[in-house]
């Protein structure tokens, strides 16, 4: 596993946009694995002004969005199919039909994150898998106790990320209390994943998925057992981490054509 730890939220955002961008210009047919939330909003911006100001090109890109709640109708604001919209796909040139978020409406959620799985596979699998951790220690909504040989389903939500998403719904009352999410064992699938993760707020729970054991209880630690995981952490984040100067060493000892950014 790699931690790479930048100065700032803004730098720690910019090398995680820089190396999406990366892997979409070396592969234009990318399957990206996307997630929503507030540490992604300038990662996405990033990619906005990638495109256009250097011609970015996303037309031959699929998308499968992480999660998205249940009982939300696309249309409603806080929907993670609106946040996508909103912030990436309608302001790139993205077909609209390769992008694929969770139809949290679905009146059979099993047959609809079945579907979900077979179209993953029918891509020949996700290449780059993007994500952050929730304070519960989750990847996608991968609450603690999910299996990591769990695929995609319906869960409930921890009281803990009801509080971490109750300011964009007015209240922890109004948070949906269901999600379809992938996962943990289709993310561990993918080829490469790429977690960002900014904030003093953070930093307990990351120093527990990078150093800590590998526990269902901090879904996030799951990804010491990919074989090509990255943190990307700002200073904030990673101040719990114990060996925090080592992976700084390593970075700056790293060969410059492994540096994306
Ligand atoms: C969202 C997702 C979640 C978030 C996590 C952090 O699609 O899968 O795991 O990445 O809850 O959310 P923010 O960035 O809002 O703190």
């Amino acid at each position: 596993m790699e931690v790479v730890i930048r100065d700032s939220r803004e730098a720690a955002a910019l090398f995680v946009a820089k190396t999406i961008a990366d892997m979409v210009r070396r592969k234009p047919h990318i399957v990206l694995g996307l997630a929503t939330g507030r540490t992604m909003e300038p990662v996405y911006a990033h990619l906005v002004r990638f495109h256009r100001e250097d011609g970015l090109d996303f037309s031959l890109a699929r998308t499968f969005n992480l999660d998205e709640y249940v009982n939300i109708p696309p249309e409603h604001p806080q929907s993670y199919r609106a946040f996508m919209d909103r912030t990436l796909f309608d302001l790139i040139n993205i077909d609209r039909r390769n992008t694929r978020v969770l139809n949290g409406l679905a009146v059979d959620a099993n047959a609809e994150c079945a579907a979900f799985e077979q179209e993953i596979a029918d891509c020949g699998g996700i290449d780059l898998q993007v994500l952050g951790i929730g304070r519960s220690g989750h990847i996608g909504f991968n609450e603690p106790t999910s299996s990591f040989a769990s695929r995609t389903r319906i869960k409930t939500l921890t009281p803990e990320t009801l509080r971490q998403n109750a300011p964009l719904f007015g209240g922890e009352r109004n948070v949906p209390r269901h999600v379809l999410t992938m996962g943990v064992g289709t993310i561990l699938e993918s080829g490469r994943c790429l977690m960002l993760v900014t904030g003093a707020e953070k930093a307990e729970v990351t120093a527990a998925a990078i150093e800590g054991p590998l526990t269902s209880m901090v879904t996030a630690s799951a990804l010491q057992l990919h074989r090509r995981a990255t943190f990307v952490l700002d200073r904030e984040a990673a101040t719990k981490l114990k060996q925090r100067d080592y992976y700084e060493w390593v970075y700056a000892n790293k060969p410059h054509w492994e540096r994306p950014a």
